[in-house]
């Protein structure tokens, strides 16, 4: 299920409102021809964008009001037919194309929000809503190319860090599986397992805060790249598998806007895929050039990936995790890897931990 179903009649002319909108949020596009009333009716928030003097497009968004709390849809203001018929459409959440979108994606996201609320009632699960709201208010400054919101930051921060404090680990883990981004889970499950191999290695208190701040942001990089191709449900090609490699990079630019930040935020954002053996990337550095927290990082990041259901692969259990660290070899640190292995204790894969906690 997508958050937002985006319509259009002309993907050239949606371009730039369409990619604004899904690298922000969890969105399919699609031709009207192609929607039916199933998918209206799941997504939070439809959003059209066709041309209104075309009487068959009006007539499918009345329909749409007639079934979704949420349309919104773009006019031109210029084109007086147009104009008229938009204004015509009453309930509908009116957007003139050449006004900036900023407004619309912070309306956007509160909207989502109440409707991710409303269907989470644990205590467990509001905690997390609250780490995944500040994250998501996080990548949305970011598709702005607003600076990065520090206290969002330091709130989802205490918020993983308090709740694992209160609830168990399989608790958060299993209220997070509800999340439809991938990105948002994702890194709320990193910064969960960081918090935890920190508590259990004995680190300080300031080690464990920077890791779970770290991992919050460590992909943040990704939302300049289309969530087609991070949701992409096959293997990537190449040139996509390019792309998705300058999510480092974009991190630090990203990271690098905001003095204040930790600049070892920074570095963990922009190493964190780089391996002890040289074979990693963006740089290729080594062993010698990779600090503790960067080779927590990197273990935390694999084995969440590996027990998260992908578009493109189901959950692996925690042994065949931890198979797939012990065949990686010289690219992590091995003694890390040992404690890791004693500690992290073995668990129902991601989706089961997920059934366990909802019963
Ligand atoms: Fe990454």
């Amino acid at each position: 299920m997508h958050d937002i179903l985006f319509i259009s009649d002309s993907i050239p002319r949606s371009i730039d409102r369409a990619s604004l909108i899904s690298r922000a949020f969890n969105t399919q596009i699609l031709p009207p021809k192609n929607v039916n009333a199933c998918q209206l009716k799941a997504a939070s928030i439809v959003v059209y964008d066709l041309v209104l003097d075309v009487e068959t497009n009006v007539v499918h968004i009345r329909d749409a009001l007639e079934q979704c709390q949420t349309v919104v849809v773009f006019f031109s203001s210029g084109n007086k037919l147009e104009k008229k018929q938009a204004e015509a459409l009453k309930g509908a959440r009116l957007v003139d194309r050449t006004h900036p979108l900023n407004i619309l994606l912070s309306e956007m996201n509160t909207i989502l929000r109440r409707t991710k609320r409303k269907t989470t009632l644990q205590d467990a699960m509001q905690l997390v809503d609250e780490a995944a709201a500040s994250f998501e208010d996080i990548c949305l400054s970011t598709v702005l190319g607003a600076p990065l919101p520090l206290d969002k930051l330091e709130n989802a921060t205490d918020t993983v860090s308090g709740t694992l404090a209160k609830y168990s680990l399989t608790n958060f883990l299993g209220s997070l599986q509800g999340y439809h981004s991938h990105t948002t889970r994702h890194t709320l499950l990193v910064a969960t397992v960081a918090a935890e191999f920190c508590t259990r290695l004995n680190l300080s208190d300031d080690i464990r805060e920077l890791l779970i701040s770290g991992a919050i942001v460590h992909d943040i990089g990704k939302t300049q790249i289309p969530l087609a191709i991070l949701d992409k449900p096959a293997k990537l090609s190449d040139s996509e598998m390019e792309l998705v490699r300058t999510h480092p990079r974009h991190g630090y630019r990203i990271l690098q806007k905001n003095p204040k930040l930790d600049d070892r935020i920074k570095i963990l954002a922009l190493e964190h895929h780089e391996y002890l053996d040289g074979s990693g990337y963006p740089d290729g550095k080594v062993e010698k050039d990779l600090c503790l927290e960067v080779r927590i990082l990197t273990i935390c990041d694999i084995y969440s990936a590996l027990i998260e259901k992908r578009s493109y692969k189901p959950p692996l259990s925690h042994n065949e995790a931890i198979r797939i660290l012990d065949s990686m070899g010289g690219k992590l640190d091995q003694r890390l890897l040992a404690e890791f292995k004693k500690i992290m204790r073995p668990a129902p894969g991601f989706a089961t931990v997920r059934a366990k906690a909802a019963g």
